[in-house]
């Protein structure tokens, strides 16, 4: 995923734009690059592939003659066009006059290369971003005006943006669109930030204005004027972050994935704090209140998402339907938004985002806008393109998640997921004595996730006898199969180990042909009744020299007999065991790919939020 960090202020702007695009690395990137208006007030851009290390030698040269204190980075995520430095941003106009980094995707570049072709303009890149500078330039050269230059090739354009612009007859300026990619403009003293994610500024400020799209900023030193899609001048509110820098330093932990791995104990609380109503044994989700009689009358729910998030859907729909008897469909959003959807009345649809920018989440949310539902939106980052776009919702409250493997949101989703069940319950037949039951286990959550994390050095002892395999199968049954999935996804992510996630009684429909002394089955045995079945499948593993590595609950005598090894956990009830179950999995897949010495926390070809389709 692409990001920006650009600076007006007072101080230099290279190192903290540098040292902004490090916060953006998890997100995803192949190349760098910067423009800065150097002593004469051209416009220089310094642009590098690979690593932003290469970028800071590149211009450390600049460094040392001067200071420039207006300046626009960019990480890219290639999508359109190879990883190069001619693909990378910030791109310059045919006179060398203007730079403009863009985050987003331009639908309609193709026609709008051609047209610009045949007006003479000549491309040195094949990405899709480049035509903006051309045909900001074709404009400005009959405007030179490059706010009105900017709008009028905005309004040819088709697609989504986040941009940044320099221009030479603008010294000290910084021009900015946002529309479909998120775009925040932080606020600090006498000093200025435009940026994707707030990860990248936090540092400096916690003052930020979440732009919306159509919004236009001019800013410089002196301050900001931003106009609205209505052309209107415009003062919007001024936000403040509610955590800090510490929460996205690793700290005392090798990997960010660790370090989240081990806030789950905080990160579940802070899901449920404050939420609930135990004198009425049941919840509140103040994102949700204005909308409690549609809650009321849902006959259905669908819930949209990618990846784990699809997973926590998976979760959510056995935990839902379990509690409330409301029908749920845990839907791909990538398949939902292309598949002519069916939504009947009364229909509820929720997508799950951590990052609140996964495309394909955010369009299939627009599909069933189309098709007149409501849709409220379970996400993590507050002011997120997801999060603006919905009805209403649940913020998860996990903080920055920076491991590009999601762990913490996971459980929160699951958490926040529970908490809808209870609400929805107890607006139908959920007694007062279940509500209670549910809301006292949730509270023993952290203490038991505090209890399970004690167990990390058995279980990188366990993941030394995986971390040479090729092959894995996760396996459980009921509301563990999702967990499994989650387990599979986690360990092919980071360690490069193909791996799938089945229910456990499908082993017999095909899986286990695949069943060898090479292949390490990790599977969740939950003490309830589908706890026989579930041994009998083992039974059938252990019978074809197949090994087992199983999450099991505390007590249980029988799993040990038939596993190499056993991650205990403690009991809990049915619909918040996946919040406890993953947790070994999670560390599995973490340890495994230490072992390999892998980048656990950017694993090859990810991306944290995936804003292409
Ligand atoms: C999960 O570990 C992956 N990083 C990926 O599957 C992710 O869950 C998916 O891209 C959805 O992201 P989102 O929750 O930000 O929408």
């Amino acid at each position: 995923m692409c990001g920006i960090v650009a600076y007006v202020g007072e101080k230099n702007a290279i190192p903290i734009m540098i040292e902004g695009l490090k916060r953006l690395e998890y997100r995803g990137y192949d190349s760098s690059g910067l423009a800065i208006f150097d002593e004469n007030n051209d416009v220089k851009i310094y642009k590098k592939e690979g690593k932003i290390v290469e970028l800071e030698r590149h211009v450390s040269h600049v460094m040392t003659k001067y200071s420039p204190t207006v300046g626009i980075s960019h990480t890219r995520w290639a999508t359109h066009g190879v990883v190069s430095e001619v693909n990378a941003h910030p791109f310059c106009d045919s006179e060398g006059k203007m730079a403009l980094a863009h985050n987003g995707i331009i639908e309609n570049y193709k026609d709008l290369k051609t047209n610009l072709i045949a007006k003479g303009y000549e491309f040195k890149s094949d990405t899709d971003t480049e035509v903006l500078v051309h045909l900001i330039h074709y404009y400005y050269q009959q405007d030179k005006d490059l706010m009105k230059s900017l709008k009028q090739a905005l309004k040819a354009v088709e697609g989504t943006y986040g941009i940044a612009i320099l221009h030479k007859d603008y010294p000290g300026q910084i021009l900015s669109a946002k529309k479909g990619s998120t775009l925040i403009l932080a606020i600090g003293n006498d000093e200025f930030f435009l940026t994707s994610d707030i990860n990248a500024t936090i540092k400096h400020t916690k003052k930020v204005i979440y732009l919306e799209d159509g919004d236009i900023v001019k800013l410089t030193k002196e301050g900001y004027e931003i106009t609205n899609s209505q052309n209107i001048l415009i003062n919007p509110e001024i936000s403040e972050i509610d955590w800090d820098i510490s929460a996205i330093d690793k700290g005392k932990y090798k990997h960010f994935m660790l370090k989240e791995i081990y806030e789950q104990p905080t990160s579940v609380l802070n899901a449920f704090r404050g939420r609930l109503a135990e004198d009425l044994y049941t919840v509140r989700l103040g994102g949700l209140s204005q909308n409690y009689a549609d809650l009321r009358n849902v006959k259905r729910i669908q819930i949209l998402a990618c990846g784990t998030s699809w997973h926590a859907a998976l979760t959510g729909k056995y935990i839902i339907e379990n509690l409330t008897r409301i029908p749920v469909d845990a839907e791909y959003a990538s398949e939902y938004r292309y598949r002519n959807p069916i939504v009947p009345d009364d229909t509820l649809v929720f997508v799950i985002s951590q990052s609140g920018e996964t495309a394909d989440t955010l369009a299939a949310l627009k599909e069933a806008r189309a098709k007149g539902a409501k849709v409220f939106g379970i996400t993590n980052v507050v002011g997120s393109a997801i999060a603006r776009e919905t009805d209403g919702g649940v913020y998860i409250h996990a903080g920055s998640e920076v491991g590009v493997a999601s762990t913490k949101a996971f459980t929160s989703q699951v958490t926040v997921l529970v908490l809808l069940a209870i609400l929805l319950g107890r607006m139908r037949h959920m007694s007062p004595t279940d509500g209670l039951t549910h809301l006292e286990e949730l509270k023993k959550l952290p203490e038991k996730i505090e209890k399970i994390l004690t167990q990390n050095d058995h279980i990188r002892e366990i993941s030394k006898k995986i971390a040479n395999s090729h092959n894995a199968l996760y396996l459980g049954r009921g509301v563990d199969y999702p967990v499994a999935l989650e387990g599979a996804l986690k360990l092919k992510e980071i360690s490069y180990i193909h791996a799938e996630g089945y229910p456990a009684a499908e082993m017999k429909h095909g899986p286990i042909a695949l069943i060898d002394e090479n292949m390490p089955v990790i599977a969740i045995a939950s003490k309830d009744f589908l706890y026989d079945k579930l041994v009998s499948n083992l039974q059938e593993v252990k019978s074809r020299k197949g090994k087992i590595y199983a999450v099991a609950n505390e007590g249980d005598t029988l799993i040990g007999t038939i596993a190499e090894e056993v991650v205990y956990v403690p009991e809990t009830l049915p619909a918040l065991r996946p919040i406890l179950n993953v947790i070994p999995l999670q560390l599995i897949a973490y340890h495994v790919a230490d072992l390999k010495g892998l980048d656990v926390d950017q694993p090859r070809n990810l991306a944290k939020s995936v804003t292409v389709e």
